[in-house]
Parts: C-alpha cells; sequence; structure tokens
C-alpha cells in the first residue's frame, strides 16, 4: 500500500465529516437565512431578542427611534459575526414603516420574521384623566402594533409560501390577564395583543405563518423609568424588593427558541414570568 493510501480517509468518510460538520452549524445557527425585523430594539426586551436572533444566525433588522442606540447594537452584533441593518422609524408613523418594510424586501428580500415589540407602559389611576398617556399607550401598543403588522405581513405570508415557515411573535404582557388598580388602559391595549394573536393566527397558521404572543411578567428594562403615577412607582419600588425580576435576555431566549422550533410547532401565548412573581 503506497504512503497516501495508508493516510488518504475513504471519500464516504470525507462525505459524513461534512454532513456532520453541516448539521452541527445548523444546530447552531437554527435560523441561518432568516431575516428578522424587531420593533423596539434600542432597549430592553427587543434589544436583547435581536443580539439573542442574530446569535442564532438570523439577518436582524433592528427598528425603534434612537439611531444611535441602534448602531450600537449593530456594531455588538457584527462584532459577534452576525448580521443586523439599523432603521431608525417610528411606529406610530405609518408611511415611516411602510418605508421600512419597502427597505428590508429592497435591500433583504423580505422578512419572514416580526418581533412586534415597541410598547409603552403608563399606569396611573383613571380619574386623573392623564388622556395624553391613555393616548400614547394605544397609539403604540395598538396602532403602531398594527402598522408594523400590515407592513410586513405580505412579506410573511410570501415568505411562507416559499420556505414553508415565517413568525409572527407579538410582545403582550401578563397584564393582558392581570387584574390590577390603575393598569387599565396598559392592560387593554395588552389584552388587544394578545387576542389580536389568537385571532390572526387562525388566518395566517394555514399559510405557515406561526403566530404566538408573549406575556412576559415583570422585566427590568427601561420600561419602569417612563412611569410617572406616584402609587405605580411606589408599587414596582416595592416588587423590586420582594422578588427577583426577568432580565430581558430570559424572554430573548424564550423567543429565540419559540421561533427555533420545528415548523409545525407553534406556541401560540406564552407566559413567562418571574418565579416569585405571583401574577
Ligand atoms: N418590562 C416589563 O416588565 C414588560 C412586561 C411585559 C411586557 N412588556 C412589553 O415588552 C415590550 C418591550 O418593552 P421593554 O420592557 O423592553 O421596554 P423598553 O426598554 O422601554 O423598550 C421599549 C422599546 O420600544 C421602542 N419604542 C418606543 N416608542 C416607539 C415608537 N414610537 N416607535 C418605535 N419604537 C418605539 C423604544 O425605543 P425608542 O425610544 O428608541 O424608539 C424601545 O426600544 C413592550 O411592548 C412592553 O409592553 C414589558
Amino acid at each position: 500500500m503506497s504512503p497516501q493510501n495508508t493516510l488518504a480517509s475513504p471519500p464516504n468518510t470525507h462525505l459524513a465529516a461534512a454532513h456532520a460538520s453541516a448539521a452541527a452549524r445548523d444546530a447552531a445557527l437554527p435560523l441561518r437565512g432568516r431575516v428578522a425585523v424587531v420593533t423596539g430594539a434600542s432597549s430592553g426586551i427587543g434589544e436583547a431578542a435581536a443580539e439573542t436572533l442574530a446569535g442564532l444566525g438570523a439577518h436582524v433588522v433592528a427598528l425603534a427611534r434612537r439611531a444611535e442606540r441602534l448602531a450600537e447594537l449593530v456594531a455588538r452584533v457584527e462584532k459577534n459575526g452576525g448580521r443586523a441593518l439599523a432603521i431608525a422609524a417610528d411606529v406610530t408613523d405609518p408611511a415611516a414603516v411602510r418605508a421600512a418594510a419597502d427597505r428590508v424586501a429592497a435591500e433583504l428580500g423580505g422578512a419572514d420574521l416580526l418581533l412586534n415589540n415597541a410598547g409603552v407602559m403608563l399606569p396611573a389611576p383613571i380619574e386623573e384623566l392623564a388622556t395624553d398617556q391613555w393616548q400614547r399607550q394605544i397609539d403604540l401598543n395598538v396602532t403602531g402594533l398594527m402598522n408594523v403588522t400590515g407592513a410586513f405581513t405580505p412579506q410573511l405570508v410570501a415568505a411562507a409560501a416559499e420556505r414553508g415557515v415565517a413568525d409572527l411573535v407579538n410582545t403582550s404582557s401578563i397584564a393582558a390577564q392581570n387584574i390590577f388598580p390603575t393598569f387599565a388602559v396598559y392592560s387593554g391595549t395588552k389584552a388587544y395583543v394578545t387576542h389580536f394573536s389568537r385571532h390572526l393566527r387562525t388566518e395566517l397558521g394555514p399559510k405557515n405563518v406561526r403566530v404566538a404572543a408573549i406575556e412576559p411578567g415583570i422585566v427590568g428594562t427601561e420600561l419602569q423609568s417612563h412611569v410617572t403615577d406616584e402609587g405605580a412607582r411606589a408599587w414596582l419600588a416595592d416588587a423590586r424588593e420582594s422578588m427577583e425580576w426577568l432580565t430581558p435576555q430570559d424572554v430573548a431566549d424564550t423567543i429565540g427558541f419559540l421561533v427555533s422550533l420545528p415548523p409545525r410547532v407553534n406556541l401560540q401565548q406564552v407566559t413567562v414570568m418571574p418565579t416569585g412573581q405571583a401574577s
């Protein structure tokens, strides 16, 4: 036997090794080849989710108003070997959202994963008539979510028709189920998100678009810093003392899990709570 023959592996061994390494890569990067749009990506849950989805292989489109925060996120993703595009846009502006969707279609061929996550929480007793805060919550949590849903659903449906799966994940809240004073408007907007998601699923599921509502309990983010009502601020301060809150990464990992499941599996409503939070 020649030395070459002694050292060379049979061709089948090479093939098996190549298959094994491709399988290992695909298992580590289950979202490889996918385009994930994340709204509210400049902080909190959206920021962590954008980094997590990029780490799982998706080309992430990070959308929010603060351009400099998005640029920092893109730099971090790229430093870790991922791919991301920042689009600074206000989701309450339908024209800006449509322009963002057109750009995603032109530059990346369209989205097949949407995390509809931008939101604001401004609890206050109803008798204070904080109508500007009511409006801000409805404009962002309901109308903004609808602007984004409308602009990207055609891309999700087209991607699912072509590749067999797409994901629409809406960030709702435990507030969608909770009964709690001073949170009526916020809870109403989140009940909308959960109920909307359940209904939409019956339309889009048959088209291979998985629709999910994710309902976190308390997560430490910038969300609490916008609260102006003293009673709600005191309640949040107590809650911070009495239990360990979720981190944005906890929720991001949950989202990463549900979009990495086989296409036939759709977790339609996922409530993720701090262990110490009763309801
Ligand atoms: N933290 C919690 O305890 C908790 C619990 C349950 C559910 N949630 C939900 O989780 C989602 C994310 O909240 P978070 O806790 O991560 O809070 P956060 O850190 O305040 O993040 C909110 C995100 O929304 C973006 N945003 C706000 N207004 C926007 C607009 N008009 N257009 C585009 N983007 C806008 C913000 O970015 P810019 O300011 O740069 O635009 C930011 O990236 C929300 O829907 C919230 O209701 C949070």
